[in-house]
């Protein structure tokens, strides 16, 4: 079921009475790892409340398509987006026979229409129903459409009938659900980056900092997610917006982003992209620095060293796979091996920052990557999204293999 894992499933309810199944289903989906909202029709709300879908799934339940305030929290366009699978389950003779038609009549049917997710859906009704030629012309148009049919199983009802019409039991729609999502290189593994520059404070309005921008921390953060990892991004002072599908910890300080990243762990990687700075003021004055009213005087600032983050990781009980960056303006390769040892490093991401147009706060970049056995990887100047899908790639196959 790592499939489901940081999926986001959007799970639509209709009016039968197999809803109150679809309580348990929500539970299995989460337990599996997937986010889940719950989407009812008017009728589903007459089998089971809102209330309840809500506690189980974490979120309010959504169900009118044009109520000011819910639009307003996630609309019905955002909400078709956010989907990554729209489950309905149970759906009705009368649902399909509206999907099949194309309506957008209520939130469900437009958000089915809106979306460009996979629909599946998990028909229960009376085994006549079932049978009937219009509810048969249904299935094959929406079939025909590309929509999942999950079940349904045949069996007694709740009406006393036996036949086909019963919907599938909740462990197995999850595990259809599951199925409808490949498995990524990076399914199941949890990584740690931490990104952007940290800022040592002077005194409460003044820092020392750097000009790092993030940009190629979250990158990295974003690639690992497409890959359907789990990623804990530990952000410096940035301004970017968080990646899709990544939990992301704002800290100021190296000490802070130490602590957050040691919280983070177990960690089957952790990549550490942040230019986080070497020293600190001993102490941070509690109330603003003076000028001296002389105005020639200079000003002393005694700096100690920060925790080195990187190293502290690597050298820890629960260590992950580590990786670093180097970032330099000679010696380039030299600098970076002797990180790579220094820092007991299973691999190490070489960068010139003495290059015109890469690196440090701008778009591009180009890296070598430097492993332990020293074999070297150099992709070449492209666009840090494009540059940290290849490192991902390539984190990815040492991860998976015998390293
Ligand atoms: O020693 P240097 O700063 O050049 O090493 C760079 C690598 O070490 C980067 O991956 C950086 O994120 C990490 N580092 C760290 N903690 C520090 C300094 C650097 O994790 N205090």
């Amino acid at each position: 079921m790592q499939r489901l894992v940081n999926k986001q499933v959007v799970l639509g309810v209709s009016g039968g009475i197999a809803a109150y199944k679809s309580a348990e289903l929500v539970r299995r989906l989460r337990d599996a790892g997937a986010e889940v909202r719950v989407v009812m029709t008017q009728a589903a709300r007459e089998f089971i409340t809102p209330l309840t879908l809500q506690a189980l799934s974490g979120h309010p339940v959504h169900g009118d398509l044009l109520d000011p305030a819910a639009e307003a929290a996630m609309g019905h366009i955002e909400l078709a987006r956010w989907a990554d699978l729209v489950l309905i389950a149970p759906t009705t003779a009368d649902l399909m026979a509206r999907l099949a038609q194309g309506r957008g009549d209520d939130l469900l049917t437009t958000l089915v229409l809106a979306t460009d997710a996979p629909v599946a859906i998990a028909p229960a009704m009376n085994q006549a129903m079932w049978r009937d030629p219009a509810t048969q012309a249904n299935l094959a148009t929406l079939q025909e459409r590309g929509v999942r049919v999950f079940g349904p199983a045949a069996g007694e009802q709740a009406c006393g009938d036996v036949g086909p019409g019963r919907m599938l039991e909740p462990v197995d729609l999850a595990t259809r659900a599951a199925e409808c999502f490949e498995l990524g290189l990076l399914t199941g593994r949890h990584l740690l980056i931490n990104a952007g520059p940290t800022r040592e404070a002077i005194d409460p309005v003044r820092y020392i900092s750097n000009h790092s921008s993030g940009k190629m921390g979250f990158a990295l953060a974003a690639a690992a997610a497409e890959l359907d990892a789990r990623v804990t991004l530990v952000a410096g002072p940035v301004n970017l917006p968080t990646p899709p599908r990544v939990t992301r910890i704002d800290v100021v300080s190296a000490r802070d982003m130490l602590e957050a990243c040691l919280a983070a762990l177990p960690a089957d990687l952790f990549i550490a992209a942040a230019a986080v700075a070497d020293y600190r003021p001993e102490q941070c004055a509690t109330s603003k620095l003076k000028k001296s009213p002389d105005g020639n005087d200079g000003m002393l600032l005694r700096m100690v060293r920060n925790p080195d983050i990187l190293a502290t990781l690597a050298s820890h009980p629960q260590r992950p796979w580590c990786v670093g960056f180097a970032a330099e303006t000679d010696n380039l390769l030299d600098y970076a091996r002797d990180k790579l040892v220094r820092k007991n490093l299973d691999l190490i991401i070489a960068n010139d920052v003495s290059l015109p147009g890469i690196g440090f706060n701008s778009d591009q970049n180009a890296v070598t990557l430097i492993d332990r056995d020293l074999n070297q990887t150099s992709l070449p100047q492209t666009s840090k999204q494009k540059l940290a899908r290849q490192i991902m790639t390539q984190l990815a196959a040492r991860l998976a293999g015998p390293n």
